[in-house]
């Protein structure tokens, strides 16, 4: 069954990337945009050659048409547009971080649990073959007991004046734009966090600009992360076990190329190189399936750990002590 996808918001990861994704989904029709502005629904539908154009989100939301919509506004309008959706009957795929708090993503859980949708975070990463590999990697033991991860993105945002990463009453910041990726696959391959410490630099637009932050696990296993909207760009993890080490290169967006792992065990070095795939059309496919009744391999509760993660660092930013992860 396809389902019929509506997006909210013309923005700029819709247009370039998870908007051609839905329309090449082997179960999905991107069906309508809205925009705060009509003229930029039109542009936009013309554009990608979707057949409606709404002027305001509220009519995207009235139209019967749509079971699913896509939610890439800001991050602080990610709540309150997510339990909009859920009343309207609408499934919900949302943009990382799911919101600002692990409390707002609670209430998105419930609203959509009251009104029968699925929810979703959009990190489109973990759909790519080459995760699901390195988790594979790690829980069949092939790097031993797991006892470090290290794991980093940065990139340097354009045009700080009008760029919603620098807006601090938007959810701007270093930590949930980029960060968030850095604590999720440490949370992924290390489970939940005990406590943790942050240094870092707070710009003169009112966000964390740069962040450094040491996670740390039960038994003393560590993650340490770093990201930044100034920095240049990297992105890539490292993971390392009593037995072996694996280094993941272009981490959370490698594109349409190969993808590689670059294992090492003793003096066995290997290079596993996976095909290309495109992560986004595999994550708009994997919620489609759960629309119609599929398991979601990535629930909505793994964003309430990924935000108590990230409040916990933001305080130890301010503080400059370290923090206890909420429970
Ligand atoms: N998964 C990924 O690869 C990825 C990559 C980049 C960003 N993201 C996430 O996607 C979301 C959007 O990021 P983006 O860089 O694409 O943003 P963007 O280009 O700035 O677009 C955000 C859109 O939100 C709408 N909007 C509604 N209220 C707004 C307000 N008060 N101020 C500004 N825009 C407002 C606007 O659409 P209209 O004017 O048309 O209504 C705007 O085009 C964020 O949550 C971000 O973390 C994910």
């Amino acid at each position: 069954m396809a389902v019929n996808w509506g997006v909210l918001g013309v923005a700029s990861i819709g247009v370039r990337a998870v908007m051609p994704a839905i329309q090449r989904a082997r179960n999905a029709r991107l069906v309508a945009v809205a925009s705060r502005t009509a003229a930029r629904a039109r542009e936009a539908a013309d554009a990608l050659g979707i057949p409606r154009a709404h002027g305001s989100y509220e009519a995207l939301l009235e139209d019967p048409e749509i079971d699913a919509v896509y939610i890439p506004l800001p991050n602080t309008l990610h709540r309150a547009w997510t339990l909009r959706c859920a009343a309207a009957g609408k499934h919900v795929l949302c943009e990382k971080p799911l919101s600002v708090s692990a409390a707002d993503c609670e209430e998105m859980i419930a609203g959509c649990r009251q009104h029968g949708v699925v929810l979703m975070e959009a990190f489109m990463y973990r759909f790519h073959p080459r995760t699901e590999r390195v988790l594979q990697l790690i829980g069949a033991g092939d790097l031993g007991e797991i006892q470090l991860v290290r794991a980093a993105f940065t990139f340097q945002a354009r045009e700080p004046r009008t760029n919603i990463r620098f807006r601090p009453d938007l959810g701007g910041g270093a930590l949930y734009d980029v960060g968030c990726y850095a604590v999720n696959i440490a949370r992924a391959v290390l489970g939940e966090p005990q406590e943790v410490f942050a240094y870092g630099r707070v710009g003169r637009y009112g966000v964390d600009e740069v962040v450094g932050g040491l996670l740390r696990f039960e038994t003393g296993r560590l993650a340490a992360i770093d990201c930044s909207l100034t920095v240049p760009r990297r992105e890539e993890y490292e993971v390392v076990g009593s037995e072996g080490r694996l280094v993941v290169p272009h981490a959370f967006l490698p594109g349409a190329a190969d993808a590689e792992i670059h294992l090492t065990r003793g003096a066995e070095r290997t290079v596993i190189t996976l095909p290309g795939a495109d992560q986004y059309q595999r994550m708009v496919e994997h919620f489609g399936d759960a629309v119609s009744g599929g398991p979601l391999s990535l629930p909505p509760t793994d964003a309430v750990g990924n935000l108590r993660v990230l409040a916990a660092l933001h305080t130890s930013l301010r503080t400059g002590a370290p923090e206890a992860v909420a429970r």
